[in-house]
């Protein structure tokens, strides 16, 4: 079988599919240069459900209910260290207004049985003190964790070929390149143009702050902010890295703004006073692969045989790595083909009758 793609979701379908004994070719002229380079690495199924998503975040919440058995079995396989921390996500709100919106978001939460907690302002100092006293209150996601991107991608090339599967660096212009008995596109943004599926760009930009000193950053947890209307978050890592991320642009390029730099920090600094004495490290642009539903494509493409999709994953590509991974070399190796978990993201949920068939169903409830 074959792999267009070696970000996350595609190795780590190599790295399953290696494991149960398949013949596995993986194409990539630059593995893990895509969203998942610009990722901060949120695994947050709490923080992430939003109203009208109700299927993605059931597919959320059981790829993150994956995750810590997923880094255990890959930090085995590699001796890798992956960056995966569990100290929960905080979700705060600097003005009235902000914590009122916020808390829109954690009602829907938690009617759907998420867990969410919501926090005396106290109780949200006493978890990070470092948070800027003006912010009104918060709530704690304790399931919502965080993984490092960066690490990831390697250790799961790593596992991957150590389980027997062939990376070849070179691009795919066109699926008739590939002669394999399956082949899998995991492709992010690139799969549009190789299977025709509705795959849109949605641009990120992303910035890496360092602590001063060599040191870890003053807080703990992942904060993810309502800040005088921006949306932000702020994810700690052991090394002193702080990633603040993030902008969501129906745009296509990778340029770097300074309004956009502006925003990210000002609502990071208004949250984190202290972040203003961090270092900027980097600015940084990716593309999200978005679809007309913002949930994934996993699954055989309706006209083209032998092709499977694994791709669309938009904000979460990450957090759904391990599902994915799961849900696919099930579907390879004849496994998982009636899995409930895949009814919502087939392919061919996007193929729609012709116009004049519609025009046609229109035409005859009105005569
Ligand atoms: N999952 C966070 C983002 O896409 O910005």
């Amino acid at each position: 079988m074959a792999v267009v793609g070696a970000g996350p979701v595609g190795l780590a379908i190599a790295w399953r599919c290696a494991q149960r004994g398949l013949r596995v070719v993986v194409r990539d002229p630059a593995p893990g240069s895509g969203a998942s380079h610009v990722a901060a690495g949120m695994l947050a199924p709490v923080a992430e459900a939003y109203f009208g998503e109700r299927e993605l975040t059931g597919l959320l919440t059981e790829s993150a209910g994956r995750w810590p058995g997923f880094a255990a079995e890959l930090t085995e396989a590699t001796g890798a260290d992956i960056g995966y921390r569990t100290e929960g996500t905080l979700m705060v709100g600097l003005t009235a207004d902000d914590l009122a919106e916020a808390r829109r978001l954690w009602a829907y939460q938690q009617g759907l049985g998420l867990p969410v907690t919501p926090l005396r302002p106290s109780q949200l100092r006493e978890r990070e003190p470092a948070l800027a006293p003006r912010v009104r209150g918060g709530a704690l996601a304790a399931t919502d964790h965080q993984v490092d991107p960066r690490r990831l991608v390697p250790a799961l090339r790593v596992a991957a070929e150590r389980a027997g599967a062939v990376l070849v660096p070179e691009p795919v212009r066109q699926l008739s390149e590939v002669t394999a008995g399956a082949t899998v596109v995991a492709a992010g943004c690139g799969a549009a143009a190789l299977t025709g599926l509705p795959v849109r760009p949605v641009k990120g930009q992303v910035l890496r702050l360092r602590a001063p000193g060599g040191g870890p950053p003053g807080f703990r947890h992942v904060i993810r902010g309502y800040a005088d209307g921006e949306h932000v978050y702020l994810v700690p890592r052991d090394s002193g890295e702080v990633v603040v991320g993030a902008t969501v642009e129906e745009r296509s390029d990778v340029d770097v703004s300074a309004g956009a730099v502006l925003r990210l920090l000002r609502a990071a600094v208004d949250l984190l006073p202290e972040l203003a004495e961090y270092d900027l490290v980097e600015t940084v642009a990716g593309l999200r692969p978005g679809t007309p539903d913002n949930a994934p494509i996993l699954g055989p493409l309706p006209d083209r045989p032998g092709v499977l999709a694994a791709t669309g994953h938009h904000r979460h590509g990450i957090v759904l790595t391990p599902v994915t991974a799961d849900l696919i070399a099930g579907l390879i190796t004849g496994e998982g083909t009636t899995e409930p978990l895949l009814a919502p993201f087939r392919p061919d949920r996007f193929h729609t009758h012709s116009a004049g068939a519609e025009q046609s169903r229109e035409d005859d409830a009105w005569n």
